[in-house]
């Protein structure tokens, strides 16, 4: 069995390569019933942890539900080790993500509408486009530890695009080529333009913002609500603020483009409110997804001819307010897809089908690059190493070098991924560091001393050093650098901090 799995803020959704279909999987929750998704929420009972429907269940006799898990993978500091408070107990999160994939692949082979007994084999898995190497790393190594063979792990939006072309291909013409995939989702934005031809497919462009998504809105609407009741948010009794955000997420679900009012209850009593209030509040959130996509707007010809269309994803895209406004910007163009919430599954699943034969030409997505401090700290310079349009490989490994003689004993490195640069070549956007590392240049520096404490000083015939930069198929990268008079080397792990010692 060939499946795609898009692990999402809010829902996990599954889809299966089925002789050129590619349905939904259905998963059985405790009362029997079938839903198109497994929900990305998990709870400790007893000290244990559950997940998806047995999660809410839990949820419902007063266990305290953990949400938006993906949220906290896209924390720039992430590292393998970092831990989540839960009612005061610390969770590792790749403990919590692995058991929540374990749970996922049970479901799927005991209570979900995949035939019984045939074997799971390689999955197709996504991430975020703008997902930081930490947050792939920690995704691909719970997907591995919960039991799962992970094939390849593609761009969330890039998916997206599979399942446009292998739906709407009749819109893709030699003129009209491009897709522009607006991914709006429980937690990421993320909008990707793919120029298509035939079943080929290269990712021209690639922006986002980690942290914007369904979630923001419902905040928002709580927010609303609690004004309009005269409720202060730390006046809540315990659990209520959760309970509030819930229905709020509810009756935001529920609108449609002719819905007036909105009610929700606050305590005891009922709150109505205006639709129009909570879509002039929320138009600012996706006036930001507007903005962050204006660079990919300009890729395109002047009329924007060579927009088959643009393509609405994500379950939030359900929102009439998300279509509304990006109609008024792009006018016809602008189509939802008929499975908002399932099309970055669908074309996962496409992607891992063997017969479909669709190729992807992907970017980086993210920039990385390197602080260098020379002269003791006294003088830092920035080097863009990989910039966001780098082209990488969804099957190869893509390598970029520097080599340079060592101008002092010791180098000083700090690593970051971002989102862009400025106009003065800084990065900005989403930053997250990756790691420093401290290379003694100086072989005398090399017997485990403490260069945190060793002086800074010029070297006359310095050695040669080489910095290597990989990007594996999965956009992870990793970062080594190398004495090549005398092959000593210090690989960079992704997590806070690396010295060499
Ligand atoms: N009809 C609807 N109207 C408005 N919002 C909706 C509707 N249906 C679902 N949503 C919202 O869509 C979000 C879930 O979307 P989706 O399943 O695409 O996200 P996800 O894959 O879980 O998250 P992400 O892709 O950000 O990691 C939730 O915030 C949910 O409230
Ligand atoms: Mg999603």
């Amino acid at each position: 069995m060939h499946l795609g799995i898009d692990f999402g803020t809010t829902r996990t959704v599954v889809a299966v390569a089925d002789r050129g279909n590619y349905p939904v999987v259905d998963f059985l929750d405790l009362d029997h019933d079938y839903h198109s998704h497994f929900p990305t929420v998990s709870a400790l009972v007893d000290g244990k942890l559950v997940h998806g429907f047995a999660a809410q269940t839990a949820a419902r006799s007063g266990a305290r539900l953990i949400r938006s898990v993906k949220r906290h993978l896209a924390d720039p500091d992430l590292t393998l080790e970092s831990v989540i408070d839960v009612d005061g107990q610390q969770i590792a999160l790749l403990h919590l993500v692995t058991s929540f994939f374990t749970a996922l692949r049970e479901a799927l082979q005991q209570s979900s509408t995949l035939p019984e007994g045939e074997p799971i084999g390689a999955v197709i898995v996504g991430v975020p486009a703008h997902a930081h190497t930490a947050q792939r790393l920690l995704t691909l190594e719970a997907f591995r530890r919960a039991g799962f063979e992970v094939g390849a792990m593609l761009n969330e939006p890039s998916a997206a695009g599979f399942e446009y072309t292998h739906r709407q291909h009749r819109t893709v013409t030699s003129r009209r080529n491009c897709v522009l995939v607006y991914d709006l989702g429980g937690g990421t934005f993320d909008a990707s333009l793919v120029s298509v031809e035939n079943a080929d497919h290269e990712v021209l462009g690639s922006v986002g913002i980690n942290r914007l998504g369904g979630d923001d809105f419902d905040l928002l609407l709580a927010d609303l609500v609690l004004e309009k009741a005269g409720v202060r948010e730390q006046d809540l009794p315990e659990r209520a603020l959760d309970e509030l955000v819930e229905q709020c997420r509810e009756a935001k679900e529920g609108l449609t483009p002719q819905t007036r009012r909105l009610g929700v209850e606050v305590g005891d009593q009922m709150v109505a409110l205006d639709v129009a209030d909570f879509y002039r509040a929320s138009t600012p959130l996706v006036e930001q997804s507007l903005q962050v996509m204006e660079p990919l707007v300009a890729g395109l010809d002047a009329a924007a001819s060579d927009l088959a269309g643009l393509y609405l994803v994500g379950g939030s895209s359900g929102l009439p307010l998300v279509p509304r406004v990006l109609r008024e910007r792009f006018g016809r163009r602008v189509r939802r897809s008929p499975y908002p919430g399932a099309s970055t599954a669908i074309g996962l699943a496409i992607a891992a089908d063997p017969e479909a034969g669709y190729t992807l030409t992907e970017q980086l997505s993210r920039g990385f690059g390197v602080f260098r401090e020379g002269d003791a700290g006294r003088e830092v310079r920035f080097d863009a190493i990989l910039a966001p349009d780098h082209r990488v490989s969804v099957t190869d490994e893509v390598v970029v070098t520097r080599r340079y003689r060592a101008a002092h004993n010791i180098g000083w490195f700090r690593f970051v991924e971002y989102g862009r640069l400025d106009d003065a070549g800084q990065p900005v956007g989403d930053l997250s560091p990756r790691g420093e590392l401290i290379f003694p240049f100086d072989p005398e520096l090399r017997r485990g001393q403490d260069l945190l404490q060793a002086p800074v000083v010029r070297l006359e015939q310095g050695h040669l050093v080489e910095e290597v930069y990989t990007v594996d198929p999965h956009g992870i990268i990793t970062v080594r650098v190398t004495d090549l008079d005398d092959g000593f080397s210090v690989t960079a792990q992704p997590r806070a901090a690396t010295a060499a010692s």
